[in-house]
């Protein structure tokens, strides 16, 4: 069945309804760019095999072309219609995703004919998501092939995670559907794990947790890949809102807030206070809560005009405070 595609001259959001994920399905198939929602962040799709369409994602995101894409599927049985795992990777593949899939996991593994060399950056390997979100697998399951989607934001900006993010990165956009599926569960980028190492290489931290990786697989490699380009979006400086931000502990905090003059918006989860000019963006304890609203906030403050953004160092390292920890430090980083 075919649905009638109106002209689409700029960008349009449209609600997560069966009639919309057709449409975007469509979309997808005449070569054109849709952003979805996943239970991490909102992604940016293409067809994984639609040159022009690939070339256009890049374009529109700003986004070098040696970055590579995840190609996202709708099962874990569909993983081979991109990658190539040998049996060692496969036995690997077939634990993690019976532990991990659907979900906020993505692994990489040699590259197969059903994923573009222009989508890896030209590497003969590929990274593979199998979101859990529902609206990403029907419309992985109405496309029918897997969807080669980065995160829906402009190259180095803040990940988004509502569609009114998406909205704000790409206003000028030509011919872009954004699916409205809400807020993102997780608000984390997607744990990034390469199979293809030995032993398996954690290459971005995400909700899915190194011990976890570890139980799963044994021995995994943690040492940071941010100099390596192992992994480009892994560069230090990413994930960055516009505004100069600082991260800090409570004491170095108290003593930034009483000496600047300006307006800084301050990030905390201790109940300090926070004296006029400044002004303050409560953040919850407990880790979960915390990510879903971290990137959210990050967006709010930068756009209020601050001319700082103080952010307390998180009260843990445990868990998954690790994964905020990494991205608070990208966030905040000068280099
Ligand atoms: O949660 C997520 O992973 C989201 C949703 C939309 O799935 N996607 C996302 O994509 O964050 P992106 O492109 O913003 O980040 C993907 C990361 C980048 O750091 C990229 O360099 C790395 O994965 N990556 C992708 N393919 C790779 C490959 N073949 N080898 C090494 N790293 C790879
Ligand atoms: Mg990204």
């Amino acid at each position: 069945m075919t649905t009638p595609v109106p002209p689409v001259a700029s960008v349009n959001s449209l609600p997560a309804d069966d009639q919309s994920i057709l449409l975007a399905a469509q979309w997808l198939r005449q070569g054109r760019l849709v952003a979805f929602p996943t239970e991490t962040v909102y992604g940016l799709g293409a067809s994984c095999t639609d040159e022009s369409a690939l070339a256009r994602l890049y374009a529109l995101k700003g986004r070098p072309g040696d970055n590579p894409l995840i190609a996202h599927v709708a099962t874990p049985g569909e993983v081979g219609l991109v990658a190539c795992p040998t049996p060692r990777q496969a036995g690997m593949l077939a634990d993690l995703g019976r532990r991990f899939w659907p979900g906020p996991l993505t692994m990489v593994l040699p590259r197969g004919p059903g994923m573009s060399p222009s989508a890896t950056g030209g590497r003969d390997t590929v990274a593979v998501r199998c979101p859990a979100h529902p609206v990403a697998r029907a419309l992985l399951t109405a496309f029918g092939a897997p969807i080669a989607a980065p995160s829906a934001n402009r190259s180095g900006h803040i990940s988004p995670t509502s569609a009114a993010h998406v909205l704000a990165d790409f206003a000028n956009a030509s011919e872009l559907l954004v699916i409205d599926g809400g807020p993102s569960r997780v608000g984390v980028e997607s744990t990034v794990v390469d199979l293809v190492a030995d032993p398996p290489r954690l290459l971005r931290p995400g909700s899915v947790l190194p011990e976890q990786l570890v139980e799963a697989l044994g021995e995994i490699d943690t040492t940071p890949m941010s100099a390596q380009g192992a992994s480009p979006g892994t560069a230090a400086r990413h994930y960055s809102p516009r505004t100069p931000a600082l991260l800090l502990d409570l004491a170095g905090l108290r003593q930034a807030l009483a000496e600047r003059r300006e307006p800084c918006a301050v990030v905390a989860t201790s109940d300090l206070d926070v004296p006029r000019p400044h002004g303050r963006m409560s953040m919850p304890k407990d880790a979960e809560a915390y990510a879903a609203r971290l990137y959210a906030v990050l967006r709010e403050v930068d756009q209020a005009g601050f001319s700082a953004i103080l952010i307390e160092r998180p009260p843990s390292r445990v868990g998954l405070w690790s994964t905020i920890l990494d991205r608070l430090e990208r966030a905040t980083t000068t280099a």
